[in-house]
C-alpha cells in the first residue's frame, strides 16, 4: 500500500489531531530504524502509521485494541508482516507477544515518540530541535517524567542489538525531520 491511501484509510478512523501525529512520529522512526538495519522503509513505515488505527474505535474497550485494527487492516489489504506488528504492539490485549524485528521495534517506537514529544513540551523553548541526547536521558532516568512512556518497553530495543542511546538519538533526529507536521 501506497503511503497516500494509507494515509486515506487512517483518517477515516482517526480524527484527533494528537493522535494522528502521534502515528506520523511513530510512522518516521520505524522508517529511520528500518534504515539503520537495511530493512523495508515502507513496510516498517506502514505499520508505524497504522499501529493505533483503531484507538478511537477502542478506546472504552482496550482489550479489543490491536485485534480490531488488525481486522481493518486484513480488510484494507495490508501485508501479514505490518498486521502482526500491529497486533504484537499491544500484547497484553492480542496475546501475540513481539518477536520479529518489526514488531520488537514498533513495540519499543510507541512509548519513545510520547516520550520525546513530552521531552519537548518541558524544555523552555518547546521545540524538537533544541532537545539532545543528554536531555533525553536525563528525563528517561525521572521516573516522576511522563509516566506513560514505559521505559521497559523502550528499553526493549536493546534485544535488537541497539543501546537506548542509539535508539533516542535515531527516534530524535527522525522525528525532528518532521517538526512542521509534528508542530514542535
Ligand atoms: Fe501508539
Amino acid at each position: 500500500m501506497e503511503r497516500e491511501e494509507a494515509w486515506d484509510l487512517l483518517t477515516k478512523h482517526l480524527k484527533n489531531q494528537n493522535l494522528l501525529k502521534h502515528c506520523i512520529a511513530c510512522e518516521v522512526i520505524m522508517q529511520f530504524l528500518a534504515r539503520h538495519w537495511g530493512e523495508d522503509e515502507q513496510e516498517w513505515a506502514l505499520a508505524g502509521l497504522l499501529h493505533d488505527i483503531d484507538y478511537e474505535e477502542t478506546k472504552d474497550n482496550p482489550t479489543e485494541h490491536g485485534r480490531r485494527g488488525a481486522k481493518i487492516l486484513k480488510e484494507a489489504g495490508l501485508s501479514e508482516k505490518v498486521i502482526r506488528a500491529v497486533e504484537a504492539h499491544n500484547p497484553l490485549a492480542t496475546f501475540v507477544e513481539p518477536e520479529f524485528p518489526i514488531e520488537k521495534a514498533l513495540y519499543a517506537v510507541d512509548p519513545v515518540s510520547g516520550f520525546i514529544v513530552a521531552c519537548a513540551l518541558v524544555h523552555p523553548d518547546k521545540k524538537l530541535d533544541s532537545l539532545d541526547l543528554s536531555f533525553l536521558l536525563h528525563r528517561f532516568s525521572e521516573k516522576s517524567f511522563a509516566r506513560g512512556a514505559n521505559r521497559e518497553a523502550m528499553k526493549s530495543i536493546e534485544s535488537l542489538g541497539l543501546s537506548l542511546e542509539e535508539f533516542l538519538s535515531i527516534a530524535l533526529s527522525a522525528m525532528q525531520s518532521k517538526k512542521e507536521e509534528l508542530g514542535l
